[in-house]
């Protein structure tokens, strides 16, 4: 059966009925598709309980239009987490996680400089604190994230190693539609032809990752690789296109053993990220 809460307080006397049981927290914001399932599959095979949150959390958004415009879509979402057999779903109200007064937040520093963070002021500030929440609310055995967010995966562990939280970070693959899309709440914001259009993120990671796998191996000329894939299709428009350490997220030069691929790119006014390691 899933119980749905809104307060921290129902929140924690469910947790504690049974505090031998272990828990899987699976933190979203909502308006799910096969990547967040995928991810509480994988919580519910490793773990007795399985908790879901739902929250659309402001302080992350820098852009009040992707704010307000962010799909929601809870009776839904609540149906498909029930055919999970999820136990938990927690969908709190704004003002439970930011009541009157909050003015507490959890930066991480080096890692949330470059790339999302660097062209999504906040965001890292926002999402650190949020997650910092939701797992003092939960105190999860396990919690789940995707690779698809590759950054805030660096940003949370590096967060839970930095504050001590007592849980582990487990990363679930991305999960991609037929043509390379990765999934995301904002896929069903794209037009018809901007959904075809953005095939081309996928398709620009794979061709540098099979030049590379062929042996090119010049950061410059496998970023130029992405960029001109990306600059032929007319909707795309390139927000940044990355090749970088895969533990430190700095930019490299020359040539590399292992790199991270990772882009950013607006299809018409949804902006889309996804990444891919090599090597
Ligand atoms: P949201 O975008 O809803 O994503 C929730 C989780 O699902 C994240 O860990 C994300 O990486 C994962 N996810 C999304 N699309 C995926 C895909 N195609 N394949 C695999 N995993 C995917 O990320 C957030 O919410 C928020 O920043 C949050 C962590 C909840 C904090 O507010």
């Amino acid at each position: 059966m899933t119980q749905l809460v809104e307060t921290i307080a129902d929140l924690r006397a469910i947790r504690w009925q049974d505090p031998s049981l272990t828990w899987g927290l699976v933190p979203t914001m909502g308006a799910l598709h096969e990547g967040h399932i995928a991810l509480v599959r994988q919580a519910r095979r490793d773990n007795d309980r399985v908790a879901v949150s739902i929250f659309v959390n402001p302080t992350q958004f820098n852009d009040p239009a992707d704010l307000e415009k962010y799909p929601r879509n809870l009776a839904q979402d609540i149906e498909m987490l029930r055919a999970e057999n999820v136990d938990l779903a927690w969908s709190p109200p704004v003002n439970e996680m930011y009541p009157h007064g909050f003015q507490t937040s959890v930066i991480v520093k080096e890692l949330t400089r470059p790339l999302e963070g660097e062209h999504r002021p906040g965001h890292f500030e926002g999402v650190a604190t949020v997650v910092a929440k939701l797992f003092n609310a939960v105190q999860p055995t396990r919690a789940y994230f995707g690779q698809k967010d590759v950054q805030q995966v660096a940003v949370i562990k590096r967060m839970v190693r930095d504050l001590n939280f007592n849980l582990d970070v487990v990363v679930h693959p991305t999960v991609r539609e037929a043509d390379g899309l990765a999934l995301s709440s904002r896929n069903s914001r794209l037009s018809p032809g901007e959904r075809t259009a953005a095939a081309v993120l996928y398709r620009a990671l794979s061709v540098a990752k099979s030049r590379f796998d062929s042996g090119e191996t010049d950061a410059a000329a496998l970023r130029q690789m992405m960029t001109d894939i990306i600059n032929d299709e007319p909707l795309s428009r390139i927000d940044y296109v990355s090749v970088a350490h895969p533990d430190t997220l700095q930019e490299f030069t020359g040539d590399v053993e292992q790199a991270l691929l990772s882009l950013a790119v607006y299809i018409g006014e949804i902006r889309l990220i996804d990444n891919m390691v090599i090597g």
